[in-house]
């Protein structure tokens, strides 16, 4: 079995930790699972070892430039397992801090997402990673800018709002 869809049930909460860089310090058992690899395989292991082919570089340099500035963002991915296949998912990631300000780590907690927000999201993709091959990623944030403003978010700054949005329709 590849490229076939692995289903994510709507109990599961699928949660992983990283530390500054992105690498794995934390999986929680669905998440393994999810995953196809194993646990000892996946700690240490850069979070980019799930990384599917279909997701656009802009997404990613959006989550990181919003983790750096403290902030969390919430995304539609989907991951690439072990033996080929995908899950989709609805994910939180947040940096969380220590009490003198410095970064402890960053969380994801994933769920279900869903399906009606892809029908939107997919084709986004789709695009953005065209326009990143072609015009590049600066091209390519300008298409989310206005992906975000077609949903009635005025900035970036709304990009989370948006995506709650989608999530909840
Ligand atoms: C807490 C946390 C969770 C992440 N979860 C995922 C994930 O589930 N899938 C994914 O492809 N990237 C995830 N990333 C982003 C990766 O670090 C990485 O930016 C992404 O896979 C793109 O790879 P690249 O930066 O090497 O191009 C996560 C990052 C953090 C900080």
């Amino acid at each position: 079995m590849a490229n076939e869809e692995v289903e994510v049930k709507d109990i599961d909460i699928v949660v992983s930790k990283a530390d500054e860089e992105g690498n794995i310090t934390y999986g929680n058992p669905i998440f393994v699972k999810l995953s196809g690899y194993s646990q000892d395989e996946l700690i240490g292991s850069p979070h980019s070892i799930l990384r599917h082919p279909d997701m656009p570089k802009t997404i990613f340099k959006f989550l990181w430039d919003n983790l750096k500035a403290k902030k969390e963002i919430k995304v539609f991915v989907k991951n690439k397992t072990k033996d080929g296949n995908f899950y989709k998912v609805f994910a939180v990631v947040r940096p969380a801090l220590n009490p003198n300000g410095t970064l402890r780590n960053y969380t994801s907690t994933r769920r279900r997402s869903n399906p009606k927000a892809w029908d939107i999201i997919e084709p986004l993709y789709k695009e953005l990673k065209e326009i990143e091959d072609n015009q590049g990623i600066e091209e390519a944030e300008n298409r989310l800018l206005e992906f975000i403003k077609e949903q009635g978010g005025n900035s970036l700054d709304d990009f989370n709002t948006v995506m709650d949005k989608l999530q909840k329709l």
